[in-house]
Formats: C-alpha cells, structure tokens, sequence
C-alpha cells in the first residue's frame, strides 16, 4: 500500500478545502465527514455527471427522489431486517473489531501483491521478450499464488453462504491472519451485526421505529408503477436516482471508502423476465464507459465478480478501482431478478405488475441495477488527480482532474491590484460566471497564484497584465502542461466552453 500517498492525498483534502472530519471542534466523528467548498463543486459536477448521463442519454431512463423515512414494512420486505449483516470478528488482545471477510479479502489482496512482484521481477530477467500472459500460465510459483486465491475464495464464499461462521474463523486462523494493528491472532467468535440504523417516530397511535434507509434503491422500487405509469414508460424502462444512505458500518476506514453516512448514485432498470443477462451485459459495459470517459487508464480498474453474492441478486459483479491502498469496488452491477418487487407485493398487498402489450401478458418486471458510491467515485477521481512534479527549480502539486469535473473552471489573475487590471478581470468574471465555476485571485505573487490554482485542480488560468489593456487580450495557462498562450477577452469562454463543459463530456459517451 502506498500509505504515505495516500495520508497526502488526506492531508491536501483538508488544506485545499475538500473534505474536512466532521464536527470536528468537538474531536471528530468517526466515518462521517464533511464537504468543504471545492468538495462540494467536485461533489456536485460528478453527481450531474452521472445523473444527465442516465437520464438525457437514456430517453428510457427517468428521474426520482424518494425520501430517506420509508414505511418500516420496506425493510422486512426489502430483506434489510433479516438479512442485511456483516460477519464480524474482535481481537481479544487489541480490542478492534473487523469484519472477517475483509480481513480474509486483504489476505489475498497481498498474494496478488506477490504476483505483481513476480511478474516484475521476471519482466526484468527476460527483458524485452517477455510475456506476461504466459508466464503466469506456466510459472509454478505465480500458478501456486492463483490456486491458493481461488481455494480461499471457495472456502470464504462456502462459509459465507452456508452461515458457517466458525469455518470462516477457522480460516482466519489457518491463513495465520493477525490483527492489522496489533499483529495478535487471539480472535473471538465470527457474528452478524445488523448495519441499518434505527430512529423512533412520533405517530397518533404512539411511537414507530423507523430505519435510516441503507440504500435508496428500495425507494425506487416501491415506486415502481408511480413511475411508470406518470411517464408513461413501456418496459425496458429505468429509474435513476441520488441521495444519502446510512449504515453502522463498524469497521469505518480508508477515509471517504467506508462511511456511516454517505450517498449512492442508483438506477434501477426493469426489464422482461428472461432479458436480465442481456441488460446485465449491456450496463456493465456502458458503467466502464462511463468510468474511463473521466480520463482513468483502464489498467486502473477491473471486474471483480461477487464471491458473497447479496440476499436478492443472482448475478453481482463490482467496478473496482486500485486506489493507493489496493483495487476496491466503487460500484456495484446486480441483477436483482424480481426478488424486490415480488416481496413489496407479498408485504403490501398491492400488485407490482406491468401489462406488455408486445406478449400480452402481465408480469413482475426483473430487474438489473448499477449502483455507486459518490464518496468513493470523489476519492477515486481524487487519487487520479493528485500528482506531485518536479519542475526544473521548485516542485508542484496538481489535481489533473477531467476539466468538467474540476471544482473551479477557471481562475482570473490580474497581475497587479491597480491601472485598470481589476476592471478588466471583473467584466470578464462578469462574463463567465453565470457558465462556468470562475474565481478571481488578486493576492500573492503570479507563480503563488499558479501554484494555489494547480493543487485545487483548475484547468485554467487567465492572466490579466498591462498589454490586457491596450490590445483587449490575456494570457491563458493549462494546468497540465503550464503552456502559455496569448489570446483575445472575447475568445476566453469558447476555449472554457470547449473542455469544461458537461456537454462535451457527455458527448464523448455516445
Ligand atoms: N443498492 C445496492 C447497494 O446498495 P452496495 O454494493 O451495498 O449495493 C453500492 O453499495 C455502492 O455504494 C458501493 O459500490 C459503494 O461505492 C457505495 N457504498 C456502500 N457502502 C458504503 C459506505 N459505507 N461508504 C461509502 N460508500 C459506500
């Protein structure tokens, strides 16, 4: 794990104003933070990023926004009450509590470690001949490696399946698993610990237990025929929406990876019992599309098909991202079959059914479902981003974020804070503003400016000097490349226009 990246990457949230603990006068609050005034711009364009992409480029997919209180019967519907736990494990000697698959998950995270160093050693022996492909083919070693991966993958998943949590102790122990903090193997029992929070409710008839929701998908699917039939979709149709979610997640860790409190991008897709696999097929395809569009190599991201699938899926598989403390899963494909709506039937009373005119027949639709965590696609576009460079006498830090995702578009700098300079940043601030996220910075010197501007990310810097004044022009700066170039006021928002738009982000997807 790259630690000293990654405690960077933190420590330039908090300077630069993107993420700050919460409640943090009083000490913090573990797993919950706060957003400050770059976070939220960043927050905001990957939010609209993802909801103009499913909604404007999908004539079939509509909006929605369900509350976070739903009526308490959604939970035992949904499975969430029943069967929405995590297997967790304490140390007896440290005192932490972990969840035990994850503990199992990084174990082998390191046998991949000891692959990729393999592979790296040997790339060196062979030099310019080497394959890589058939060298862990025919490797003992590396082959070793793959079959130990997959028979702790079996023996996880057949633990986890059958609520054989004493065996999946006893593979923590026989892997000679230690507490990552301490290094003590003295570990208790493997439990289920419920993750959903729970609030009381004033009602005429007295209290009510309510649930925080833990995913906003069960809003979409109660919702399902008020949708449909309002927007008078036919099937295949899809609900997109965004908004917070709560879980007690007892190992809270990694920053923004693994909150209490933190928000999903959902969009559930109802299709014809039977085409599941295909839509499962295509959405996966589109969510990697949507993914690399930001500008990620490809090698950053893989497939990881689920070994745990969840209580209501028969097909799962994860989008992870190797972020600085190994691949993690940012999102999640599922196909949901029509346990959902099939339950909320059960549980209500109420029929969830569509009439196809194409089959003339009536049917609960099933269902194939991406979902993504905005936190964790934040952090992710943030570990891209950062980049630390020498330059020839100094060094700089730089967010090379996609220019449409970027907190700020543009800055303007004039180059002293008298002789008409400010006059001319304010009507060209004047002129963008009402397009584009455009600051003015007037205080330190040009290259302090440059600097600032480079570690929050924004992909222009328009600078205002005295020639500004005779000749109508200015000089703008790529954050990527610190090239300069001269060009006139008036062509300054068609070059903003050009890379920072969300249309032309967007276009790229089609
Ligand atoms: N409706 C399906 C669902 O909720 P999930 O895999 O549990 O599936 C979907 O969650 C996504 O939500 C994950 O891929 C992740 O990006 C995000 N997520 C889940 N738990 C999270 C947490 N505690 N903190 C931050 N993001 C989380």
């Amino acid at each position: 794990m790259n630690a000293d990246i990654f405690e960077k990457i933190i420590a330039h949230c908090k300077e630069y104003g993107f993420v700050f603990p919460s409640s943090e006068i009083y000490g913090g609050q573990a797993a919950v933070y706060d957003y400050g005034p770059n976070g939220v711009e960043l927050k905001n364009k990957l939010r609209q990023y993802w909801y103009q992409s499913m909604t404007r480029l999908h004539s079939n997919v509509v909006g929605l926004d369900s509350s976070i209180f739903m009526h308490p019967t959604t939970w035992k519907a949904s499975g969430h009450v029943d069967g929405f736990n995590d297997p967790m494990i304490d140390n007896k000697d440290s005192k932490k509590r972990y969840r035990a698959d994850v503990l199992v998950e990084d174990y082998q995270e390191k046998i991949r470690g000891k692959i990729k160093k393999e592979l790296t050693k040997a790339a060196k022996r062979f030099g310019e001949d080497f394959d890589p492909k058939m060298y862990a083919e025919t490797n003992p070693r590396v082959q070793g490696y793959h079959t130990q991966i997959k028979e702790i993958d079996a023996r996880l998943k057949a633990g986890l399946e059958n609520s054989d949590l004493a065996d999946v102790k006893a593979l923590i122990e026989e892997l000679g698993i230690g507490c990552p903090v301490s290094g003590s193997k003295n570990w208790t029992e493997v439990r289920q610990f419920n993750l959903m929070y729970s609030t009381q409710m004033s009602a005429t008839d007295g209290e009510q237990v309510l649930y925080l929701r833990p995913e906003t998908a069960q809003g979409i699917f109660v919702n399902f025929l008020n949708v449909q039939k309002t927007s008078r979709q036919k099937l295949p149709f899809g609900i997109a929406q965004t908004g917070k979610a709560f879980r007690n997640e007892i190992v809270a860790r990694q920053f923004i990876m693994r909150m209490k409190e933190f928000e999903q991008l959902e969009m559930q897709f109802f299709c014809r019992p039977g085409t599941e696999m295909e839509w499962y097929e295509k959405w996966k395809e589109s969510r990697i599309k949507w993914h690399k569009a930001l500008g990620t190599p490809e090698a950053k991201y893989r497939f990881h098909d689920h070994v745990k699938m969840a209580h209501y899926a028969n097909a799962a598989v994860d989008i992870e991202y190797e972020f600085p403390f190994g691949f993690k899963e940012v999102e999640g494909i599922h196909s949901r079959t029509d346990f959902d709506l099939k339950q909320h039937e059960e549980h209500s009373g109420k029929k969830l059914r569509y009439f196809d005119p194409e089959i003339n027949e009536s049917y609960v639709p099933y269902v194939v479902e991406t979902s993504i965590g905005l936190d964790r696609l934040f952090l992710l576009n943030l570990c891209q981003a950062y980049t630390e460079e020498k330059l020839e006498n100094e060094s700089r830090i730089v967010l090379k974020f996609h220019p449409a995702i970027a907190p700020i578009s543009a800055a303007i700098l004039p180059l002293v804070k008298k002789d008409g300079l400010p006059e001319i940043a304010e009507t060209l601030y004047k002129e963008l503003k009402f397009d584009f996220n455009v600051h003015i910075e007037d205080k330190d010197s040009i290259g302090r400016r440059y600097r600032r501007m480079d570690a929050l990310g924004t992909p222009f810097c328009i600078t205002i000097d005295h020639d500004s004044l005779a000749n109508q022009d200015c000089t703008i700066r790529y954050r990527d490349s610190m090239e300069q170039k001269r060009v006139k006021l008036s062509e300054v928002k068609a070059i903003i226009e050009a890379e920072t738009s969300m249309s032309s982000l967007l276009k790229t997807l089609v």
